[in-house]
């Protein structure tokens, strides 16, 4: 597995310096529940405006190194005829793009969903890295019920992330390998630990088969919580010691960084677990940083509600989340940080959307 120096550099600089990823790939079905659940119209210009919101917050650079889009987005132009991912790339923020095509129900697997996306895959990421992307990204599912996941879902699941791995890395592009172990059920955290590291360990063994570069690559995993339907929810240091010990059991030193998902949590406390995961004791030789989608803009889009004179106050509240975020990937957020008090909102404005 030879190092791909292009590749080693553009994974590393995603989540240089406390900055991580902001998932902005929701598919138009899915953000389109988001902004109806907010009584905003979805159509091509309405989601157009609210990426754009987000996209020119100003300061946002000092901790959102990468952003993740979509199909339509990539394709899209800001208010003032820029293409969106040049108004990224021009402030620093490295492009990247959702390519799994979904989930779908696995055959002869009851209850159980396998991403697909392969076929033509190659042909797809050339088209985007002309488009001016730079890294992809592919989620798997894995449900926690009674016997599931089965070890045909892991299985089947794992050797798709490590095709589409091994794809991006030919076509120039980082792989972000997403195996996302649900937190949907009323198990409890032992049950996520145990499934989360077979999930893993099936992961990083399709990736050697496949001849994935580690080096350049970025793992995005869930944390280890209890299920969300479970009556004992751990605290915030035993997520983070389980979470860590299952990525020193199934991880390689040789990933540069693990940028975890939010996955629901809250959006605190996805901020807290972060930075108890960075505030452990014991080797950590990956950066841990965050690729929240949720967790960094449920805030943001309650406050714009589609409304024009509400972007300014939007961007702050991402803004102010995003710098909690950026501090938790260095293990120095405090819940003071969440009040007014230290927070200096920026005061230039590169990009003023409409
Ligand atoms: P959440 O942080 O909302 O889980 O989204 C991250 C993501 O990219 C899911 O694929």
């Amino acid at each position: 597995m030879p190092t791909i120096p292009g590749l080693d550099e553009t994974a590393r600089a995603i989540i240089a310096d406390g900055k991580g990823i902001l998932a902005a790939d929701e598919t138009v079905s899915t953000i389109t529940k988001r902004l109806t659940a907010r009584a905003i119209e979805s159509t091509a210009d309405s989601r157009r405006a609210y990426r754009e919101m987000l996209f020119s917050t100003p300061g946002l650079t000092a901790f959102i190194g990468g952003v993740i889009l979509q199909d339509e987005t990539i394709r899209q132009d800001s208010s003032t005829g820029i293409p969106l991912i040049e108004l990224l790339a021009g402030r620093g923020i490295i492009p990247g793009i959702k390519v799994d095509t979904g989930v779908h129900p696995l055959a002869g697997a009851p209850g159980e969903f396998v991403a697909e996306g392969l076929d033509g895959l190659r042909d797809r990421l050339e088209e985007y890295r002309e488009l001016g992307a730079r890294f992809a990204k592919w989620r798997a599912v894995f449900i926690i019920r009674d016997g599931l996941p089965t070890a045909k879902c892991i299985h089947a699941n794992a050797h798709a992330l490590a095709r589409y791995a091994a794809l991006c890395q030919e076509q120039g592009l980082v792989p972000i390998v997403e195996p996302e172990v649900l937190m949907e059920g009323a198990h409890a955290l032992e049950r996520c630990e145990d499934v989360t590291g077979r999930v893993l360990q099936a992961v990083f063994n399709e990736l050697f088969d496949a001849r994935v570069s580690l080096e350049g690559m970025l793992l995005k995993p869930n944390m280890v919580t209890a299920g969300q339907g479970s009556a004992r929810q751990a605290p915030v240091e035993e997520v983070a010691e389980a979470t860590l010990r299952v990525l020193t059991r199934h991880v390689p030193p040789a990933v540069p960084g693990v940028v975890f998902l939010s996955g629901g949590q809250d959006h605190v406390l996805a901020t807290e677990h972060l930075n108890a995961i960075n505030m452990l004791d014991g080797p950590k030789p990956w950066t841990l940083s965050f690729s929240y989608g949720r967790a960094l803009q449920d805030e943001a889009l309650e406050v714009w509600r589609g409304q024009r004179e509400r972007v300014p106050a939007a961007q702050q509240v991402f803004h102010h989340r995003a710098w909690c975020d950026s501090a938790a990937a260095l293990g120095r957020y405090s819940g003071d940080m969440e009040g007014e008090a230290g927070f200096a909102p920026p005061d230039s404005t590169p990009h003023a959307p409409h």
